[in-house]
């Protein structure tokens, strides 16, 4: 959580460090800074609220002309979201500058004995316990200064710190959190916690990898382990609207395609089976895999429920799914045999992260269903598939979730024919994939329908939204979308077990949405909606196309085309994502930046 960026070049940094804090306000948005290095002297601005508050600041004050400058967007982790805990964070001489992703887990020891040395404190941060760490380490070398500070601290970070008295450098570190160095051709010097903010001005990119410090001046850049820039592969127009008034409707609407891409080269159709490039390397050891643990977080552990009944019907490989959060606590029982697949949009998702180590530790072969190319988790399995989605700046995961689902259908395609999956029914599989992304586009069609919906809906204060099978976890999933995105009280329910409790809730005011496509537990389901029916609830339903039946029994219809069963969760989701959106937009919400949430997290 929280974006860092810097500067350090010939032009005015300011500038550059706004348009990259822009590129990265979906890590952050409660408060912003910079601090930027003025003829020897330090200019540091910061505003509480979104970065057009810093931005206003700014435009208020002095020219700013100075060429190095570091900048920050918070998500508050310690210390409520004020002025003085905003970054960047200073010594008590002003002499340390410093801008931080992470957290620093025992910063209270840290603080107490900073203190006892006379240390003062202006902030209630983690943060400020390391400018103080490194002045009492500070004897004229910044990098030296960082090194032993950071044999000190315990905890996760991404650090950019200048310094007055040895300048015209960025010391940067990094150690769980994601840090990039880009390079322009004129040779300036790029700091970011994300790619997507070194573009426009970036064209190569050094990934840090973790315990690495690296010194950028204005001749050189030195990484305390010898690293090659790479291309930077990212495309200017990712990062952009394109004319949608926000990025999670762009988002959604891109859903065809990145269920294309998702999919693009890696169907062999007449032999029933998924080419997967990013496996090859341990394709001998999957046919051995008695196992696969499933860890993720948020949207992608919904992705990975579906994935689990995918992979137990057509692969017949013991699957189990967890929240990483958990699984890095508990005691899980792993041997080689085991895979543990990490499915994180990111990739730099902590507990993800930490969770896949644990894995790692015990032998488990490790997997990865990843989007950011180069993120940690990518380069911390032993092998992966790439989503290929594009960037995703809608704090709320869309299209990621739909091409991780397509991800896991062709992840247990390439498993299953591996084992007893036959040609023909894996044929079956590779037509219907082949199918989706028109199909995707034709639920796309239904926007306007469902923003009609909404304006029905739109004053309900609770929602319940039920499903069976491969659309319990859709369930979970709709719910997730309209609680984060408008604020709405909502409950993900598998239809089963709503009676064992959540039918308490039923009334005329408690509206349920019903996952409810023609499969093998329609049936089931169509009891459920009877029940809640008899309790008066009003009942909006995502049915089969050709379902006509069900209009006799519930208030409201939204129709998808017919597909595979196992792929019906790419398609019911999907009005699901456009009503969370259109009620989020109603009610007034900021859609793209919810309160209180941030895209990327990096913390525990
Ligand atoms: C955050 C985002 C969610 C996302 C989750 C996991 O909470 O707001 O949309 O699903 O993180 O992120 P990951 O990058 O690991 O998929």
């Amino acid at each position: 959580m929280c974006g860092i960026v810097g500067y350090l070049g010939k032009q005015k940094a300011v500038p550059i460090l706004l348009t990259s804090l822009q590129r990265e306000s979906y890590r952050g948005y409660d408060s912003a800074g910079l601090v930027v290095f003025e003829s020897g002297q330090t200019v540091c601005l910061k505003a509480v609220g979104k970065l057009e508050k810093l931005e206003h600041k700014i435009n208020g004050h002095q020219r700013l002309t100075g060429g190095l400058g570091l900048g920050h967007v918070r998500w508050a982790t310690h210390g409520g979201v004020s002025e003085a805990n905003a970054h960047p964070h200073t010594d008590c001489r002003e002499n340390i500058w410093l801008v931080h992703n992470g957290i620093i887990e025992n910063y209270a020891e840290l603080k107490e004995i900073l203190k006892k040395e006379g240390h003062i404190f202006r902030s209630e941060t983690d943060t400020e316990v390391l400018s103080h760490l490194i002045e009492k380490f500070f004897q004229g070398n910044l990098e030296e200064a960082v090194r032993k500070a950071l044999r000190l601290v315990r905890g996760a970070y991404a650090l950019a710190i200048v310094s007055r008295e040895d300048p015209d450098k960025i010391v940067l570190a990094r150690l769980s959190s994601p840090l990039l160095i880009g390079i322009s051709d004129r040779g300036e010097y790029l700091v970011a916690s994300d790619a997507n903010a070194l573009i426009p001005h970036a064209k190569k990119v050094v990934n840090m990898d973790d315990n690495e410090i690296a010194v950028l001046t204005r001749h050189d850049l030195l990484v305390l382990k010898e690293k090659q820039p790479e291309n930077l592969e990212l495309e200017a127009e990712d990062a952009q609207k394109k004319g949608y008034p926000h990025f999670m409707l762009k988002e959604i609407m891109e859903q065809s395609d990145t269920v294309e891409n998702a999919i693009r080269g890696r169907l062999l159709v007449n032999h029933g089976a998924a080419q997967l490039g990013g496996l090859e390397s341990v394709k001998e050891k999957l046919r051995e895999i008695e196992m696969i643990n499933i860890v993720a977080c948020g949207t992608a552990f919904h992705a990975g429920m579906v994935g689990e009944y995918m992979l137990e019907e057509y692969a017949g490989i013991p699957t189990n799914v967890d929240l990483a959060s958990e699984f890095r606590y508990r005691k899980p029982i792993l041997d080689g045999k085991a895979a543990i697949l990490a499915i994180s949009q990111s990739g730099e998702t902590a507990d993800t992260l930490a969770a896949l180590k644990e894995a790692k530790r015990k032998g488990a072969l490790s997997l990865g269903i990843v989007n950011v190319v180069g993120s940690s988790l990518s380069r911390e399995t032993a092998a992966g598939v790439y989503n290929r989605a594009g960037a995703e700046i809608g704090v709320a995961s869309t299209k990621a979730f739909t091409s991780q689902l397509t991800i896991l259908a062709l992840l247990t395609l390439y498993l299953g024919r591996q084992r007893d999956l036959s040609v023909v029914m894996g044929q079956r599989v590779t037509k219907e994939l082949k199918l989706l992304p028109d199909l995707v586009k034709r639920v796309l069609t239904l926007d306007s329908q469902i923003k009609k919906l909404v304006e029905k809906y739109k004053d309900y204060d609770d929602f319940l939204y039920i499903g069976r099978k491969y659309n319990y976890p859709i369930a979970l999933e709709g719910a997730l979308k309209l609680k984060e995105i408008s604020y709405v009280h909502a409950e993900g329910y598998g239809a089963g077990e709503m009676k064992h409790g959540t039918l308490a809730l039923i009334d005329e005011n408690f509206p349920t949405m019903v996952i409810a496509p023609t499969d093998s537990v329609y049936e089931k389901t169509v009891s459920n909606i009877e029940e809640i029916k008899a309790r008066k609830g009003p009942i909006i339903a995502i049915a089969t196309e050709g379902n006509e039946a069900i209009k006799n029994l519930v208030q409201d219809v939204i129709y998808v085309p017919k597909t595979l069963e196992m792929l019906t969760p790419v398609l019911s989701v999907i009005p699901l994502q456009l009503f969370a959106y259109h009620m989020g937009v109603v009610r007034g919400c900021d859609v793209d930046k919810p309160r209180n949430l941030a895209k990327s997290v990096t913390v525990e």
